[in-house]
């Protein structure tokens, strides 16, 4: 496993991490405390280290059932752990759930008890509550990584331009920069490529990817159905839940689930394991979250960076899942630069003007391979 450096910061993660939503069974569409012990030693195994969990996951099981297995392999120094913040933990009282900072001191002691554990390597807002403005988010963070409860933080599910404020205040105030923005991204999930790629590689933010599979949609295990698809699995059981993170039964992702088929044919490898190593290639980003229910899955997609998808089969991908182009990106075409230009070709600085190193890891990081290393 590789490891690079996440956004700007010295944080060394490997370029798979560790999703444990699915650790804990009480939402319906996870896995027993064996199982999640089994997958958590198949990815320690395999070099990772980083592993991505929140305050809301099946209840804070997830938490506590990471922070045993850490506790019990001895690991707590070598782990990356990542939780969140944001969603509420007491219906009725408006400040157990958002962004203030009385919610965040809060949040932050109940994830440390869960996990056991007296510092978060990595503490990331969870999702944008559409009030509580950018300063006192960051100079909590930033509070918090004074006080050595937390080591690097990461923001989730915002919009770009207030990640952008967070950042460019960090800079201004001498605050604990944003090291990673945490992300959906996928070959069915590409509308980050508006914003967040040239939003994290210019001011210092890796791509952190969740839902890589589109929950599962990418391993091919789903077909067209009466109802929208059939299957067995999250999107399954979730179907009609009403959340549109899990409404993936639709006509443009049949298309890209066909492509994905037919070019993990011709590269004779699993369907899970091309869509994982698409999106870890892209520009921007430094680490994908992968997530299981079950240990074979787990070891499907550990092999996902053993490969190379050649540049016609990849561009095959890219073709079928192009999002649509939305105003005002209309104006960053080449045509409408050429005007701009005057004709002439004006690009942005060859790739020999950056670091070797750095061009690999898509501009967010510096590879740390541990054999080079050596
Ligand atoms: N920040 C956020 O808002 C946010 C949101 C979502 C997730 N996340 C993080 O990202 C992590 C990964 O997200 P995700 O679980 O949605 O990732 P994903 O890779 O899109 O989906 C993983 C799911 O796909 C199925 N699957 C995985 N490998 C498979 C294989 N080889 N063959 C068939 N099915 C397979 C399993 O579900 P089934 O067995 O049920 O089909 C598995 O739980 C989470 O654990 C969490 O840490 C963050």
């Amino acid at each position: 496993m590789d490891y690079y450096t996440l956004g700007r910061s010295g944080l060394k993660v490997s370029r798979l991490a560790l999703g444990t939503m699915t650790f804990g069974e009480d939402w319906g569409w996870g896995a027993d405390e064996q199982v999640s012990r089994q997958i958590f030693d198949a990815y320690v195994e395999a070099g990772g280290n980083l592993f991505d969990t929140a305050d809301l996951y099946t209840g804070g099981r997830s938490e506590e059932m990471l922070g045993r297995f850490v506790a019990e392999a001895g690991l707590r120094d070598a782990a990356v752990i990542a939780t969140k913040f944001s969603f509420n933990a007491a219906p009725g009282n408006p400040n157990a759930g958002g962004n203030g900072r009385k919610n965040i001191l809060r949040a932050v002691e109940g994830s440390l008890r869960r996990l056991g554990t007296d510092y978060i390597d990595l503490y990331i807002l969870h999702a944008w509550d559409r009030l509580t403005p950018a300063e006192e988010v960051m100079r909590t963070l930033d509070d918090l990584v004074r006080a050595g409860k937390v080591r690097h933080i990461g923001l989730s599910n915002v919009p770009a331009w207030y990640a952008g404020r967070a950042q460019t205040l960090a800079d201004l105030c001498h605050w604990e920069p944003v090291s990673a923005l945490q992300l959906e991204y996928s070959l069915a999930e590409r509308a980050v490529e508006d914003e967040y790629v040239d939003l994290g590689t210019r001011l210092g933010m890796g791509l952190m990817v969740w839902s890589p599979l589109a929950s599962g949609l990418l391993s091919g295990k789903y077909r067209p159905g009466r109802d929208g698809g059939e299957g067995e699995g999250r999107l399954a059981a979730l179907a009609g839940s009403g959340n549109p993170v899990f409404e993936k039964f639709t006509e443009r992702n049949w298309r890209i689930v066909a492509e994905l088929e037919a070019v993990a044919g011709e590269l004779g490898r699993p369907m899970a394991q091309v869509a994982v190593n698409w999106v870890a290639n892209r520009p921007g980003v430094a680490t994908v979250l992968v997530g299981a229910t079950k240990l074979h899955q787990l070891r499907d997609t550990l092999a996902a960076l053993d490969f190379a998808i050649p540049a016609e089969l990849a561009a095959r991908l890219d073709a079928v899942s192009a999002p649509p182009l939305h105003y005002p990106y209309t104006f960053f075409s080449p045509a409408m630069q050429g005007m701009i230009a005057g004709g002439a070709t004006v690009g942005d600085k060859p790739p020999a003007y950056l670091p070797d190193r750095t061009v690999a890891a898509g501009g967010v990081g510096v590879s740390v391979n541990a054999e080079e290393a050596e």
